[in-house]
């Protein structure tokens, strides 16, 4: 499928569901090459990384390039016309059609989890979904995991972040319509955690 026909793709799932999509421009390859360059193959050889809200997937073509093998990549995306684009477009790749609330259910307990690379639309989204999405990256991720998202808002800060994550990074993207922010946490290992 050609670019044309993924922006199309966009466009139709902006006009069905605004809030789930929250743009109108799949992200630029400067905003996909910063989102993907928050995590390496080497993190963690055994574990998963997790992508959600992948849309055409301008991100999953990062973290391939990247050097994420496919076999180690899951992809939720809620859209099953996206979904279905995106397992076209990268067929060894696991993609889940769910939403990343039952992120949790697409994987055997005790998985473990190296990065979760979320473009999902928080500021968009029903608040009520966005915490309950939090809470499964939050439980879902391992200890000593990365979390990465990206906003369109450059200032503040990010909502709904696990108290108990720490800001490891943060990148301006000022290439990308409309210019974004890539933000990297870390979910510190279990006794690294000062209980308050
Ligand atoms: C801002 S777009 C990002 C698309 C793509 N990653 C990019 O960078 O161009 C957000 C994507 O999240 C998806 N989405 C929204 N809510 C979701 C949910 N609860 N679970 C999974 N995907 C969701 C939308 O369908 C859309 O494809």
């Amino acid at each position: 499928m050609d670019r044309l026909k993924r922006q199309m793709l966009v466009l139709k799932a902006l006009a069905r569901n605004p809030r789930d999509m929250g743009t109108l421009f799949p992200s630029s390859p400067y905003l996909a090459r910063a989102m993907a360059g928050a995590v390496s193959p080497h993190m963690a050889k055994s574990g998963v990384f997790i992508e959600l809200g992948a849309g055409t997937g301008p991100v999953t073509e990062a973290l391939l390039k990247r050097g994420i093998p496919a076999g180690r990549l899951i992809v939720i995306e809620k859209s099953p016309a996206l979904a279905k684009c995106l397992q076209e477009r990268f067929p060894h790749v696991d993609v889940r059609c769910c939403g990343a609330e039952e992120m949790s259910t697409c994987m055997p307990e005790g998985t473990r989890v190296s990065a979760i690379i979320s473009s999902l639309p928080f500021r968009s989204l029903p608040r009520e979904i966005s915490v309950s999405i939090m809470r499964e990256v939050e439980r879902t991720l391992s200890f000593g995991g990365i979390f990465v998202q990206f906003t369109y808002a450059l200032v503040g800060k990010m909502p709904f972040i696990p108290a108990e994550f720490r800001k490891v990074r943060t990148r301006l993207v000022p290439f990308n319509a409309p210019p974004a922010k890539v933000e990297v946490y870390l979910k510190p290992k279990a006794k690294d955690v000062i209980a308050v």
